[in-house]
């Protein structure tokens, strides 16, 4: 069973709760690291938290939702360790797992509807990456750190 963390702001409240009931269709065990409601809160907290999740191997993915998937991704991305894709159609929420392993997905709640967020989470989630020539490419993110 997959382990994913997912944590929003008050701009994804609402479609974190419809993730997180697909989650759990596709036999997922999910922990939320908040937030809990439309309360308007700081994004960069709730990213940290399943950065964190993720490099204390306490989740093997993250789902960040906030309002565009934006700053979550840019937050999320400054952390070492993490490679957070920003999706908004199903290519690259697949294309993101197999070519740049990809350990989270943002999302949009005022971008994307739940269908097509799912949709990408349930491809997120069970692909899994290529490696071969892009395991290089991936370790060069560490590399070219500035
Ligand atoms: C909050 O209003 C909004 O700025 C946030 O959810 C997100 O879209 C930021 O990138």
């Amino acid at each position: 069973m997959k382990k994913i963390a997912i944590a929003c702001d008050h701009g994804g409240y609402e479609l974190k709760l419809e993730i997180i009931k697909k989650l759990a269709e596709l036999g997922c065990e999910c922990e939320d690291f908040g937030c809990d409601s439309t309360e308007s809160v700081d994004y960069p907290i709730y990213a940290e938290k399943v950065c964190n999740a993720i490099n204390e191997k306490k989740a093997e993915l993250g789902i960040l939702v906030c309002g565009t998937g934006i700053g979550m991704s840019m937050a999320a991305n400054k952390k070492k360790g993490i490679r957070a894709a920003c999706c908004a159609d199903t290519f690259s929420a697949r294309m993101t797992r197999l070519h740049n392993d990809a350990n989270i997905l943002c999302l949009g709640g005022r971008v994307v509807g739940a269908g097509l967020a799912c949709d990408m989470v349930e491809l997120f989630v069970t692909t899994e990456f290529m490696g071969g020539r892009h395991e290089k490419r991936i370790a060069l993110f560490d590399e070219t750190r500035g």
